[in-house]
Formats: C-alpha cells, structure tokens, sequence
C-alpha cells in the first residue's frame, strides 16, 4: 500500500495525535529522498520496533554548501513512495523548503567540535545544518526512535550526542551500511557515477578492509594506517581523496596511537561525486 504523503507540520501533528491516542510507539526515518535499499533497511528496522513508522523526504538547503549539490540532488518522490510502501511506512512528511524555514527563522544547533573533522572540515556547517533540520523533524513528528544509517557515521555520532545533550526524548538507533554484492556503500549519490567511475568506487571499501586488516596485524601508528589508506584511495584512477582518517570512534579526534575504539572514515571524489565510507578498526 502506498503510504500517503502529508507537506504540513500541522497534518503530521494531527496523525502523530491520533496514533499516540492509540498507544502506538512512533518509529521515525529522515531522508532527504532519492531513497535506496540502504533507506529501505532503515524503514525496516523502524517497522520492527514502532506501531506507526513516519519517514520524511526533504532536500535540506541548510546542509549544503553554496557550491554543492543542493539543486541538482535527484527528487524522486513518486518511486519514493512505492520504496516506504513495501519497506512499510506508514506516512511520508514530505514539507516544502518555506514550511521548514520560514523567512523569519533565526535559530540554529551548534555541533562544537564533533563536526570540526572529516565532513565537518571540508563542508563547514554541514553539521549545523543536519542537527538544526533534525532536531526541528525531531520536535514536529515526536518519535520514540529514529532511525540513520552507519555509512554516514559522524552524522549518526553527532546526532547521538545532540540528543543526550539536548535532552531530545528520542532512542537514536544506527543501523548497519547495506553495500551492494561488490561492497560499494549504497547511496543516494552513486547514481551519478560514470560506468567507469562505478566499476571502480569498490575499491574505496578495499582500502578500508585493507587498513582494517593491518591495524589487526598490529600496526599502531595512525599516522602510517592513515597514509597507506591514503595511497590506496590516490591509487584508484581519476580520485580525489577529500580525506582519509583515523579518529577516535566517540570524540571523532584525530590520534596519534590505536589505543582506543577507533574508525577509519573516508570522503572521496571519482568524477564530480563524492562518496563517504567507514570501518570500525578497534572496538
Ligand atoms: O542523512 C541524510 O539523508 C540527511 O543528512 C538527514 C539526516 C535526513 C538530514 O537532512
């Protein structure tokens, strides 16, 4: 069944009223659309755990920066829909840009120093841009979960700690990457790839399994594990590493030595798309 599609704070605040009145829990999925397999798990993992499952589809402005992709992002809400329908949504809240931000809007979260690094550092205010439109999907749809995925792991970091800073009455739960049978991260982003591109993308996740497998073989110092990730990624024909790091798996800082729970986080350009990736290296 499709599940009908609301563009108004006040129908989403009417349904969500009339489902608690029905003592159902509310699992909640933000997307900004375009939604894949990756999406379809998160919509799964939420059906399992709420009577009623919500999934918002909006393209954010306030997370993208002034020369990327914000207007060419694909909008596909007609296939989106049928996705939440046999991924079992219930509701999709899919609000226009004047509806989230009216004009007179002047208050923002403010991430501190988890969104410094990797992301955060060659996309400034991305980070304030995520946590302002979350918080605010947060307050307007009053979930009991929400639901992101692992592949965007400092954006799942950050917003776990938004809510135990805020005091947001939400259980964030981080779902696992789904990767295609060549272990390319799924994302929204992959379908601009060139064939060639796409034929070679899988060779990020490798670079990852491979400094993976030399920190288990007893390599401590991050500097090395990151620059053999590093030369791995240069390796591939035609990328542009946007950063290759090791950081420490909850503050996101970088470190000197694998002493502590730790994840390899990758951005990387083939052709003009950008693909995020990670691996725990020490838990
Ligand atoms: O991961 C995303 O698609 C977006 O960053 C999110 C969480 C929906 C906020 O716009």
């Amino acid at each position: 069944m499709l599940p009908p599609i609301v563009t108004t704070i006040a129908e989403v605040r009417r349904v969500v009223a009339d489902v608690r009145a029905t003592d159902r829990t509310i699992g909640f999925v933000p997307t900004m659309g375009a939604l894949h397999e990756g999406h379809a798990a998160l919509v799964r993992a939420a059906r399992a755990r709420s009577g009623f499952v919500v999934v918002s589809i909006f393209v954010n402005p306030l997370q993208f920066g002034p020369k990327e992709d914000f207007a060419k992002y694909p909008r596909t809400l007609e296939a989106d829909q049928k996705l939440c329908g046999y991924a079992g949504a219930d509701l999709i809240f899919a609000p226009g840009v004047e509806e989230m931000y009216p004009a007179n809007a002047v208050t923002f979260v403010d991430v501190g120093k988890l969104g410094d690094h990797l992301c955060g550092a060659t996309r400034p205010g991305h980070f304030r841009g995520v946590c302002t439109v979350v918080l605010k999907l947060f307050n307007i749809v009053q979930p009991d979960t929400a639901h992101f995925g692992a592949k965007d792991y400092q954006q799942a970091r950050i917003l776990s700690q938004m809510v135990r800073d805020l005091n947001v009455p939400v259980e964030v739960s981080v779902e696992s990457t789904v990767r295609e049978p060549d272990g390319l991260a799924l994302s929204s982003r992959n379908r601009y790839l060139s064939a060639a591109d796409r034929a070679l993308a899988p060779r990020i996740q490798q670079s990852l399994q491979a400094v993976r497998l030399r920190a288990l073989a007893g390599e401590i110092d991050v500097a090395r594990l990151e620059s053999s990730i590093g030369a791995e990624l240069s390796a591939i024909p035609g990328a542009r590493v946007d950063y290759a790091r090791v950081v420490d798996a909850e503050s996101l800082q970088p470190l000197m030595r694998l002493d502590r729970p730790a994840v390899a986080a990758v951005a990387v350009f083939l052709g003009t798309t950008r693909l995020i990736d990670n691996i725990t290296i020490l838990s």
